[in-house]
């Protein structure tokens, strides 16, 4: 009888993931590493002697493309110390949106793949590592990855990010989003469930649930019924161990009653909402295609508040879109004033290729837009400052998510997504308490620990 072969264990191969751009290209970088890790990936720190390295990129604004082939230049230095065994990969916006340019330009790269192609990463490396030829994958499959995608393995430590929607279908002048992304998909909601209940399971106490609408998500849910997303709040909440859920990036448009009222009746959900309306004038907000004005924002946060007395909120604006008048600039400057944010992405517009408002007559003069970002942002700083000297001298639940860059000192976050420095153990890591805040910095909070709460 032969004897029985245990199964063979992959050669260990160190992985290094570079990843610029928003939330769920983090996410998505973690996702790349589960799918990598059965061939015998493990993360490396450092791209130097690496097997693989996956630069994955954003398209969001500027000179992107620019910046993807500068560090491609520095990649390929190190790829030749490696006598050429690194394989290189470009994932992400970029390689979505500029695919066959990044091949063209930089032959060395051996694969590019669009963001809905990383289930099929394996096939890639195969095909790579058998130097046929570079592999580019950028058609919007026909399968959704996340059926192919294993369950996520790795630990994301005590705030964790989890994917629900992907796409966009609302197509904001400016945005490349829709064309990088694809259109609008929502996972299931058992699927969600599951990929919660783990991360809990290994020592998660808050989920970030992304997706470029975030809001948009809906779905069959585990009872048949079609689910918005405050019904998936709710199930969530649920969950034993969970205590604090977060969502981003919404859509004005898709605040449905039901997520309000999720605001008013879950503690779990935290008071801190990014709602961007980039826009504080009802001429431009046409012009982006948002298809709400800035009163429409304005009675959604009224009635957020309602809901929930102490919401904190987050936005991101555009400054000088085609068209964009002093008096149009003005109306942001209102829009702010009358809202009042704890905090707040600004930009100035930046013509993407693709976009409608990228060949719009009326393009705004760069030192005009220099301006109003200066304009803007002095205003959105004073608002972040008065909100950080509000939180001093209350006691506010803390989530501990890491070390400090001093010794002894420990890390966490505010229900307003505030990182809080404090003097404190190490082993408090993965923990909530009261801490009482005593400082404000433009960026941060400084604290002392109050008192210790047993979190289940
Ligand atoms: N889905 C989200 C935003 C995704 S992009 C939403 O609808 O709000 C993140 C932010 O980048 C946007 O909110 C916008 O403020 C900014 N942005 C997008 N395209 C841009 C462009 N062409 N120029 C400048 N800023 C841009
Ligand atoms: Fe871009 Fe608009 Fe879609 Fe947001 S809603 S991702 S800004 S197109
Ligand atoms: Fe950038 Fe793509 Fe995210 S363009 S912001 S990485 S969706």
């Amino acid at each position: 009888m032969n004897a029985i072969q245990p199964p063979s264990t992959p050669a260990r191969k160190r992985l290094h993931v570079i990843t610029w751009g928003c939330q769920m290209n983090v996410y998505d970088s973690g996702r790349m590493a589960d799918v990598l890790a059965p061939l015998g990936y493990a993360p490396a720190a450092e791209p130097d002697g690496a097997d693989m390295v996956i630069l994955n990129t954003c398209h969001i604004r500027d000179k992107a493309a620019e910046k993807v082939f500068s560090e491609l230049g520095r990649l390929r230095r190190l790829k030749e110390a490696t006598g050429n065994r690194m394989i290189l990969a470009v994932a992400g916006c970029v390689a979505q949106a500029e695919g066959a340019e990044i091949l063209a330009r930089a032959p060395y790269v051996d694969i590019v793949l669009g963001p809905q192609t990383y289930h099929r990463l394996p096939e890639m490396v195969a095909q790579a590592s058998r130097a046929a030829g570079a592999v580019i994958e950028t058609e919007f499959p026909e399968e959704d990855k996340f059926d192919h995608l294993p369950e996520s393995k790795t630990p994301q430590g005590p705030a964790a990010f989890l994917t629900i929607q992907e796409g966009c279908d609302k197509f904001c002048s400016f945005c490349v989003v829709p064309y990088t992304r694809g259109a609008e998909t929502s996972r299931s909601a058992a699927a969600i469930l599951s990929e919660a209940r783990h991360l809990v399971a290994q020592g998660t106490k808050e989920i970030s649930l992304l997706g470029q609408n975030v809001n948009a998500w809906h779905g069959a849910g585990t009872d048949g019924a079609s689910w918005g997303l405050g019904r998936l709040l709710r199930e969530l909440a649920a969950i034993e161990g969970l205590t604090r859920l977060r969502y981003a990036t919404s859509h004005p448009r898709d605040m449905d009653d039901d997520l309000i009222a999720a605001h008013r009746d879950l503690p779990g959900l935290m008071p801190f909402l990014h709602l961007p309306v980039q826009s504080g004038s009802d001429r431009i907000l046409a012009a982006m295609n948002r298809k709400h004005t800035a009163d429409d924002y304005r009675r959604i946060i009224d009635r957020l508040r309602a809901a929930r007395p102490d919401l904190a909120l987050s936005s991101d604006f555009i400054v000088g879109h085609p068209g964009e008048t002093d008096a149009d600039h003005a109306a942001t400057m209102a829009l702010v004033r009358d809202v009042g944010f704890a905090q707040a992405y600004s930009f100035k517009y930046s013509p993407r290729p693709g976009t409608p408002a990228a060949g719009a007559a009326q393009q705004v003069p760069e030192d005009v837009k220099d301006r109003r970002l200066q304009e803007l942002q002095a205003l959105l700083r004073e608002q972040q400052a008065a909100f950080g000297a509000g939180c001093v001298g209350l006691d506010m639940p803390v989530l501990f998510t890491g070390l400090g860059r001093h010794p002894g000192q420990i890390v966490g976050r505010s229900p307003y997504l505030q990182p809080v420095h404090l003097s404190g153990d190490a082993k408090l890591i993965g923990t909530e308490a009261i801490v009482r805040i005593v400082a404000a910095h433009p960026n941060s909070l400084a604290g002392t620990l109050i008192q210790e709460r047993q979190i289940a």
